[in-house]
């Protein structure tokens, strides 16, 4: 099939690079000239590990190409699929749909032949219908444009995998059109459909809903653990011991009770208030005022690392500390409302001298906190450190061994955010551990 994607960004560049993968022709489409060139030489331009192979191998099979043409795009296909972002609007809890909006006015007048056109950004319920008028209204005259919504609930760090085996797809479609584009979405994703991952039809509402109520779901399951990681911070217990025994309960499970510093990233945190929004937008809020909470069980990890940071210093004004992780979770150079580069600005804003190490995401954290301290490399940061803080889990962190900084440091004293270290083996060392929700 003859495919474009709009947007490409995380979403769109990994999707367009898959539905490639998958044997379609495809056009990338974006507004960003350094993006599209980087793209179509080859490069991605962030970190997704697997990424880079499959664009190249498609770009290179002639399967694969990207340009800023609206114009081509719609001469080119008649499938479509919206993967621009939807980031917070500032000042509000609300998402900001102008870039979604801005793809269907100007796609959907220049469509000549009869299209579906599947939004994949996350929306707040109630959009696909409003775009689904106004892409009709927008339709050259006997040209039928449809829009559906096909949500995406890829993670970074694994977007190749998940796109390629998810582990349901789900298309909404509007009941009353007696349109194309279930079938066509089948056709889509035919090889997929063959594998036996779950396909689900539902009406539009219900796909966007879906895709807000699982992000706000991981959101509540990681902010309950944290909030038990309060009580067990009270209570002197030990909350990854906890999460362990409560996880082996299937109707629990153990994924996604990793307390620590809390959730962060271009989703999770904009999603979870975005729905709090449309639901007080529709009358509905009481419903959700559990997210509220959600979010500031979140924002408060942070505070407590600081807190834990400044009484293991003893006052954080002139002390040394080392920063091992800025991006928002391992495997990814995203430092959106990244927790671990939240927590160091405000250690550096109460007097430290902050040293920062991050494997990928170093040249994004200069951008977003220009005044931070950067090294590069772990022991580098960590050289006269009072106190080491790991605040992200990449698996070169949770290697490290005592010896590897027990000289480098001034005061041996390991604070770990993610509780990806084992106390003891540090506490065996000579430093003191530190961790969230633990004795
Ligand atoms: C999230 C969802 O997991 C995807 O399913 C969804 O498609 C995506 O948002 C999206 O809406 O686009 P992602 O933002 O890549 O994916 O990151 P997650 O793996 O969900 O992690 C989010 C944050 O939660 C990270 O900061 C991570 O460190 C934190 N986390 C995760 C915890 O603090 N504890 C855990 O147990 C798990």
């Amino acid at each position: 099939m003859r495919i474009a994607v709009f947007g490409t960004g995380y979403l769109g560049a990994t999707h367009a690079a898959c539905m490639a993968e998958l044997g379609h022709d495809v056009l990338g489409v974006d507004v960003d000239q350094s993006k599209l060139a980087k793209l179509q030489s080859g490069e991605v331009p962030f970190y997704e590990p697997g990424l880079e192979d499959v664009l190249r191998r498609n770009i290179a099979a002639g399967r694969l190409r990207f340009t800023d043409s609206y114009e081509e795009a719609a001469a080119f296909a008649s499938v479509h699929f919206i993967g621009v972002g939807t980031p917070q609007k500032k000042g509000e809890f609300a998402a900001d749909l102008k870039y979604v909006d801005a793809v269907v006015e100007t796609l959907a007048p220049l469509i000549t032949e009869d299209s579906v056109i599947f939004g994949k950004s996350t929306v707040p319920v109630g959009t696909a219908e409003r775009l689904a008028a106004r892409a009709s209204e927008l339709a050259k005259e006997g040209v039928v444009v449809e829009l559906a919504w096909n949500p995406e609930f890829l993670r970074e760090g694994f977007a190749v995998e998940d796109t390629l085996h998810p582990d349901r797809l789900v298309v909404g479609v509007d009941r009353n059109a007696d349109g194309r584009a279930e079938g066509v979405a089948r056709e889509v994703y035919a090889a997929l459909l063959d594998e036996e991952i779950p396909f689900l039809v539902t009406d539009l509402a219900t796909a966007e809903l879906v895709k807000a109520s699982a992000n706000a779901f991981l959101a509540t399951k990681i902010s309950f653990i944290n909030a038990i990681s309060e009580v067990c911070e009270a209570a002197g217990a030990d909350v990854t011991q906890l999460a362990d025994a409560i996880g082996y309960d299937a109707r629990i499970g153990r994924r996604f009770l990793n307390a620590g510093i809390g959730f962060g990233g271009g989703c999770l945190p904009k999603d979870i208030r975005a729905f709090m929004a449309r639901a007080g937008e529709l009358g509905a809020d009481e419903a959700l005022t559990l997210l509220r909470e959600v979010d500031s069980i979140n924002m408060r990890r942070r505070t407590k690392m600081v807190e834990i940071a400044r009484e293991a210093c003893g006052s954080l004004l002139g002390a040394r500390v080392a920063i091992l992780g800025a991006a928002f979770k391992p495997d990814s150079d995203d430092v959106r409302d990244s927790p671990a580069l939240n927590v160091a600005g405000q250690i550096q804003l109460q007097g430290a001298d902050v040293n920062v190490y991050d494997p990928k995401a170093m040249e994004n954290s200069r951008a977003l906190f220009p005044t931070l301290g950067y090294s590069t490399s772990a022991r580098e940061a960590c050289e006269g450190a009072d106190a080491v803080l790991v605040l992200t889990e990449w698996k070169d962190f949770r290697g490290l061994q005592p010896k590897d900084l027990d000289t480098i440091v001034r005061k041996r004293v390991m604070i770990d955010g993610r509780n990806c270290l084992e106390p003891e083996q540090w506490r065996a060392a000579g430093w003191t551990y530190r961790g969230l929700g633990r004795p």
